[in-house]
């Protein structure tokens, strides 16, 4: 089966745990792209719905949804997104779109997180994708040279502003043994608005589509 097939099975799997009157949160990617289309067949089951980045909003809209401000919708039941690795305790590097902050806020405001992937994105370590960080614009020089110092490297992402008007360092080659703790650090260094791990507040629920169907795995 091909990947993007993949994707549409996982993104099939997550409308199967939208429970009615359910408040959503919605992540961005080509993974979420046609969970949203996926979504549109269920739209009465949903209460309120909260975009990640402006491209979620635009393609809900497109889809017919009214997008709240989570300020008004408050806490959410489910945040559904993907990812570009998963590991087996839950952890994830994101931010391959570019939406990490806003990802992060809607995953920290929900009960319960999804994440639905193709098995390309399990790994058993966390780090061969290069981790997105994204910084304020003033700040990414001293942010690469704290990253060269963890024995990173650097790559400014090129011609591209988050939804935040921030910056991305994508940082190749670390060795991520403790995703929490790596977290952790990067946050405190001065400049950072968010780091791509999602290791202290990991995913609840992986959907993984695989050639031999979706496999599901729960976090105790
Ligand atoms: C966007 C993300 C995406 O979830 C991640 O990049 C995976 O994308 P895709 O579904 O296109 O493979 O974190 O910021």
């Amino acid at each position: 089966m091909d990947q993007g097939s993949k994707k549409r099975q996982a993104a099939r799997a997550a409308i199967e745990l939208l429970e009615p009157g359910i408040r959503l949160g919605v992540g961005t990617g080509s993974t979420v792209n046609l969970f949203i289309e996926e979504l549109a067949r269920v739209a009465d089951r949903v209460s309120a719905v909260v975009a990640s980045s402006h491209e979620t909003e635009r393609r809900l809209k497109a889809a017919g949804f009214t997008v709240s401000d989570l300020a008004d919708a408050g806490d959410l039941d489910l945040y559904v997104d993907g990812a570009d690795e998963a590991n087996k305790h839950f952890h994830l590097i994101k931010g391959g779109g570019g939406a990490l902050t806003r990802e992060k806020v809607l995953a920290a405001a929900s009960r319960r997180f999804v994440c639905i992937i193709d098995d390309s994105k399990w790994v058993a370590t966390l780090g061969k994708f290069p981790l997105p960080v994204e910084v304020v614009p003033m700040a990414q020089s001293y942010v690469a040279r704290q990253m060269v110092r963890a024995r990173g490297q650097p790559v400014p992402r090129k011609d591209f502003v988050t939804d935040n008007g921030n910056l991305i360092l994508d940082v190749h080659n670390l060795v991520i043994t403790n995703p929490p703790d790596l977290e952790t650090r990067f946050n405190q260094i001065a400049g950072v608005v968010t780091v791509g791990l999602f290791a202290n507040r990991p995913a609840d629920v992986i959907l993984m589509a695989t050639d031999s169907g979706i496999k599901r795995f729960d976090r105790r």
